[in-house]
């Protein structure tokens, strides 16, 4: 089966067997959380429409409508199921009238919304793509989404890996590596990113989260108790409240504007 089939069928797969929670994203669960604080600075409390494309079953989506009373929301994903999981959320929540789910692949300009948003939202999708191409037309294609608005391309960067990976061998803990189904975006997305919008902020709002949870956490329980890490330790809970310190966050945040 080609990688990108196969991507596809992990997340209807995972679907199926997380239903409605975080997990079926990622088991990270305080970096969700940190991602979910993050998108909010950009929300506005007033009248605000937003696309969240590679929405999944909607966890982030339902949080950001919770927070926001007067936003409205339309997640796409091309994962049927997790389409099927966010519509049976919604159908029992208090969100109906404000927020639609709907399949679409983000390479298939054909099938988007013929309509334009507020703010376009694209979080940990781009790296589903595999290809620097793929992901450079991706963005393209969200671009059309948008006339005034904003793109938040909330991904992680390959930089960050090879510099978190240079802090985690002074340590003397193995390198990480990308998640099979993963393709963090290169100097060149970057690149192009920069030459084709006005990047109005790119911050890197990880690193104190990687450096605590990625690199210290995997020492003590390596080198001192031998024992193994968890997503859901106090360390990382502690991790996520710290100040942001450093550049090795993985995760990083580019928000977009079309230029002139
Ligand atoms: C890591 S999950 C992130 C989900 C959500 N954005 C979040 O941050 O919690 C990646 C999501 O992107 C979706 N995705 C991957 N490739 C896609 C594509 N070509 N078109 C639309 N959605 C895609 C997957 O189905 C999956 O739901």
């Amino acid at each position: 089966m080609p990688i990108l089939n196969q991507i596809k069928k992990h997340w209807d797969d995972l679907s199926v067997s997380k239903g409605s929670s975080y997990k079926t994203s990622w088991d990270d669960y305080y970096m969700v959380q940190k991602e979910i604080e993050e998108v909010c600075k950009h929300i506005s409390t007033g009248i605000e429409t937003i696309c969240d494309f590679g929405c999944n079953n909607g966890y982030c989506d339902f949080e950001f409508l919770h927070r926001f009373p007067n936003i409205t929301m339309t997640g796409i994903d091309y994962a049927e199921k997790a389409i099927i999981q966010a519509n049976k959320t919604l159908s029992e929540s208090a969100y109906k009238n404000r927020c639609e789910f709907v399949v679409g692949d983000i390479l298939d300009i054909e099938n988007y919304p013929k309509k334009k948003f507020d703010t376009v939202i694209v979080k940990r999708t781009l790296i589903n793509l595999m290809d620097d191409n793929n992901q450079m037309k991706a963005i393209a294609n969200l671009a059309s989404l948008i006339d005034h608005g904003k793109i938040i391309v909330m991904e992680p960067i390959e930089t960050n890996l090879y510099r978190l990976n240079q802090l985690r061998r002074a340590f003397a803990l193995p390198d990480l590596s990308q998640p099979w189904h993963n393709k963090y975006l290169s100097d060149y997305v970057l690149e192009y990113i920069y030459a084709n919008f006005n990047v109005k902020i790119n911050y890197n709002y990880s690193s104190s989260y990687y450096i605590v949870s990625r690199v210290l956490y995997p020492w003590i329980a390596t080198h001192l108790v031998n024992s193994t890490v968890d997503y859901l330790s106090e360390i990382n809970r502690l991790a996520m409240m710290f100040p942001n310190v450093g550049d090795y966050g993985l995760q990083q945040v580019f928000v977009l504007t079309k230029k002139a």
